[in-house]
């Protein structure tokens, strides 16, 4: 059969180099892809874009495309899983009603005081008087958040009145964030260690991944403003089995009742951002899809077939599968282009590509393309995963470090402590 990935970033690169070796799989496509999936063998990119959903349906029929995976949350808003169905296609992930989880903050906090979720308190503002009065009344540090997509940057934790002043205006203007600024969250911060939780879920039932954590800051020790993941790792050993069990009885189960209950049962990737905290779990964001970088190291790790445990979840059997994961862990570090998370260049080739790493290395492309000679080039924030198997986070750290001083490219950066939490353990 053929497979489709929907998008061209790190996570897509993974999820198609992982569906490629599945038994039953042909062929994969990848929607637009970059130059790692191009490179990749039983792969083949398509230049259609990652939200032109008629694009898609239209490449799915033509193609004969039996299994569509979306890595991104935007198509998935967007309705790309009920247009699909409608069609009468296969289409992994959750449809419009359920994706409102990710697409709006606003609805998730709602969502989860409505059903005894544990997270921080917060308020929803669409105003910047009232937005100043609610920090008023809350002690800094404060966390404000875009309420719509915001690709990871509508995030600001603000330290006194003028900064959230600043914030608020900048977010409620419409400028910075269109029309994902028009409400925005104040939040209680919270105190912990995060956690990556996600689940392959069909309504209530569910199967969970092995536990990851990833590092949002861009600068070593944790500093620096947010990205969509600098690094990241699996298994995240703060998620031991109480833990664990926690976050299934206090998070996933009432989340996907509660979604039944609302009437919009979630199928697809169930991505819980968890803050462990003195009193227990508390979820920061909802995604519906698949971590960005956390599939990574993730997939690296999973000894099943991918395709067929999506079609298992698609059929309703996902309660049946048992999942095989390789014992070592797994990380990842982002090497990303300078600038990043600001204005970057693009363009720039990368050397060292050619020679192939050692079986414990592969090397996930993301912000990547191929120039007409066939050179890769970057084309991204985030341009490369280099991401390593080890018997334990260090070894598996100086892996991915070794072979990231092998590549290079004009500006290009990443942090070397990406672990550093599970290696002080
Ligand atoms: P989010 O996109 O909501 O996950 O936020 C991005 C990052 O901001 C999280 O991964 C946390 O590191 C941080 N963050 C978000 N909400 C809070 C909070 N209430 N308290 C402390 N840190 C937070
Ligand atoms: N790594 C965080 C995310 O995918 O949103």
């Amino acid at each position: 059969m053929k497979v489709l990935v929907v998008g061209g970033g790190g996570r897509e690169h993974a999820l198609a180099w992982k569906v490629a070796q599945s038994a039953n799989v042909d062929e994969v496509l990848v929607a637009p892809g970059n130059a790692g999936t191009a490179r990749e063998a039983g792969v083949r990119n398509v230049a259609v874009g990652a939200e032109d959903v008629e694009g898609l349906l239209a490449l799915a029929t033509e193609e004969g495309v039996s299994l569509t995976i979306v890595g991104p949350e935007a198509p998935l808003a967007a309705g790309i899983v009920d247009r699909f169905g409608a069609a009468g296609l296969k289409c992994f992930g959750p449809d419009a009603a359920a994706a409102r989880l990710e697409s709006s903050k606003a609805f998730a906090k709602d969502f989860m005081a409505r059903h005894d979720i544990p997270t921080a308190a917060y308020a929803v503002v669409d105003e910047v008087e009232a937005g100043l009065r609610q920090v008023a009344a809350m002690q800094f540090p404060v966390v404000l958040k875009a309420d719509g997509l915001a690709a990871g940057k509508g995030v600001v934790i603000v330290e006194d009145e003028a900064q959230a002043r600043a914030t608020l205006e900048d977010m409620l203007s419409g400028q910075a964030f269109g029309s994902a600024g028009h409400q925005v969250v104040i939040e209680e911060f919270l105190v912990g260690e995060e956690a990556s939780f996600i689940v392959i879920a069909d309504g209530d039932k569910f199967l969970p991944l092995a536990s990851s954590q990833d590092h949002k800051r861009r600068d070593e020790g944790d500093r620096g403003p947010n990205t969509g993941g600098m690094g990241a790792y699996s298994p995240a050993p703060v998620v031991n089995e109480a833990v664990h069990a926690q976050i299934i009885d206090q998070v996933i189960k009432p989340t996907l009742a509660g979604m039944i209950a609302d009437g919009c049962p979630f199928t697809g990737f169930l991505y819980a951002g968890v803050m462990l905290t003195p009193q227990g779990p508390r979820v920061l964001e909802f995604n519906v899809r698949f971590g960005d970088p956390e599939t990574q190291p993730i997939l690296l790790r999973l000894q099943s077939d991918l395709a067929e445990v999506l079609l298992e979840c698609l059929d309703g059997r996902i309660d049946a599968v048992e999942l095989k994961w390789d014992p070592r862990v797994a990380l990842g570090v982002v090497m990303a282009a300078g600038g990043y998370p600001e204005d970057y260049a693009k363009g720039l080739p990368i050397s060292g590509l050619d020679t192939d790493p050692p079986a414990e290395v592969k090397v996930f492309h993301a912000g990547t393309a191929l120039d007409p000679d066939g050179q890769v080039i970057t084309n991204g924030g985030r341009v490369l995963c280099v991401t390593a198997l080890g018997d334990d986070v260090a070894v598996a750290q100086a892996r991915a470090l070794h072979w990231s001083a092998q590549i290079g490219f004009e500006g290009a950066f990443y942090r070397k402590d990406i672990g550093h939490r599970a290696i002080r353990r």
